[in-house]
């Protein structure tokens, strides 16, 4: 048993961003048992941990990132994002053949992630086996709650990244059989999105998704351009998430849905009817993708929505700086659309935390049976005014940076 002392922040749900000053946080085994003011009797031989007036946050969730992506990031960030797939992304993707090179981008992107504050994610790799196997196998090794996907493509794609259909599905076959019992980090069917994949390709991953019960993660409705796309896959064809359902792959959760900016009516009902999630990744679709989500009318509408850092579109690994973005293009959004209003800092803070944390279990919050999946913040506090816990938070979400995550804790063990 573990005892923390320190002032606690975490989300009850989304409307409820609690605080607790001077607190202490009782953790067995690597579970939350409680939060107490005053330490009960009953504790009183245990040693406690103090970390004075730093504040304990659950650990974030990145619900959409691009491994691969990660020697990119910041860079092409005046494109968009057609010419910046064409023109930086496809290519530097080609490089994860190299098994080897592939190892040492993923050894930096997983460490970075981890030095963010990120301690479940959901990922793409490339369409390379051997390389997204070393990505699995380093999630898995660091303990890191995960999903992680060989991607598909097999049209409208450049030579070097084009798969042949049948040989994309044995691929991701192989890539499911070999990772479908891991303990941390599971496999997830990947298409990388309508316009890169045929119809014939996603009904063949619908059988895959039947025969292993695995999730799907993918980008829907994402710019103007996409969603036109997307409407080509098949004759009929409506909208987006119609052709997942269509091929039978929204049957098995978690099914992650990145950027949803511009969904139509039916797009919302399909990807609530499966209980998906939605992605909001603020920085990224300002950079490359131009368009906002409209992300207080989806919660209005009862959506789940997670937050992501969308590495290379998006240019950090941090969640706790995508969570401001959200906010602060909830505002823009709300500017120019009058049914869409602004989200307040309790409720993005809910969506990178506790929300997408859901699709893991108990994660992403501070509630009796939690995991303590735990970042202890600090440096955060200046000497002209007092800060309340949670203002720290949130000042460290606009404000903060690496060095403020002075301790990590996965499972209740220090990292
Ligand atoms: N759409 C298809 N591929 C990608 C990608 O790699 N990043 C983003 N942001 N959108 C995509
Ligand atoms: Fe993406």
């Amino acid at each position: 048993m573990e005892i923390y002392h320190g002032d606690i922040v975490y989300s009850k749900d989304i409307k409820n961003l609690v605080e607790y000053k001077d607190s202490y946080i009782v953790v067995q085994d690597g579970i939350v048992e409680g939060i107490y003011e005053t330490l009960p009797e009953r504790y009183s031989n245990v040693e406690i941990i103090d970390f004075g007036g730093d504040v304990i946050i659950p650990a974030f969730t990145d619900l959409h990132t691009h491994a691969p992506q990660y020697p990119n990031r910041g860079l092409a960030m005046d494109e968009v994002l057609a010419n910046w797939l064409d023109k930086y992304t496809f290519p530097l993707e080609e490089k994860f053949k190299d098994e080897t090179y592939a190892r040492d981008v993923y050894t930096a992107f997983v460490d970075d992630m981890i030095a963010h504050g990120t301690m479940h994610a959901v990922v793409f790799g490339t369409i390379h086996n051997k390389a997204t196997d070393t990505l699995i196998d380093q999630l898995e090794r660091h303990g890191i709650m995960s999903y992680v996907g060989k991607v598909n493509m097999d049209k409208n794609s450049p030579k070097y990244l084009l798969e042949d259909t049948q040989e994309s599905i044995d691929k991701t076959e192989l890539f499911l059989q070999k990772h479908i019992d891991k303990v941390y980090s599971k496999p997830i069917l990947t298409p990388r999105f309508a316009p890169t994949c045929s119809f014939e390709l996603l009904k063949e991953l619908g059988n895959l998704m039947a025969k292993y019960k695995v999730g799907l993660q993918t980008h829907i409705v994402e710019s103007k351009w996409e969603k036109e796309e997307a409407k080509k896959c098949f004759d009929g064809c409506r909208c987006d998430m119609q052709i997942y359902e269509d091929a039978g792959l929204l049957e098995y959760g978690p099914t992650i849905a990145a950027h949803f900016i511009y969904p139509s009516q039916e797009d919302i009902d399909i990807l609530k009817k499966h209980n998906g999630i939605a992605v909001q990744c603020a920085d990224a679709t300002t950079n490359v993708i131009a368009g906002i989500m409209p992300t207080g009318l989806l919660l209005d509408n009862g959506i789940n929505i997670g937050i992501g850092s969308d590495i290379s579109a998006g240019q950090s690994l941090g969640i706790y700086i995508q969570i401001a973005s959200a906010i602060r293009l909830s505002k823009i959004k709300s500017l120019y659309e009058k049914e869409n209003r602004v989200i307040s800092f309790a409720e993005a803070f809910y969506l990178g935390t506790k929300q997408g944390g859901s699709i893991f279990g108990n994660v992403g919050s501070f509630e009796k049976g939690y995991y303590f999946d735990a970042l202890v913040i600090g440096g955060l506090e200046d000497k002209y005014q007092e800060l309340k816990p949670v203002e720290v938070v949130e000042r460290f979400c606009y404000a903060g940076e690496v060095k403020n995550i002075k301790y990590k804790f996965l499972r209740g063990k220090e990292i």
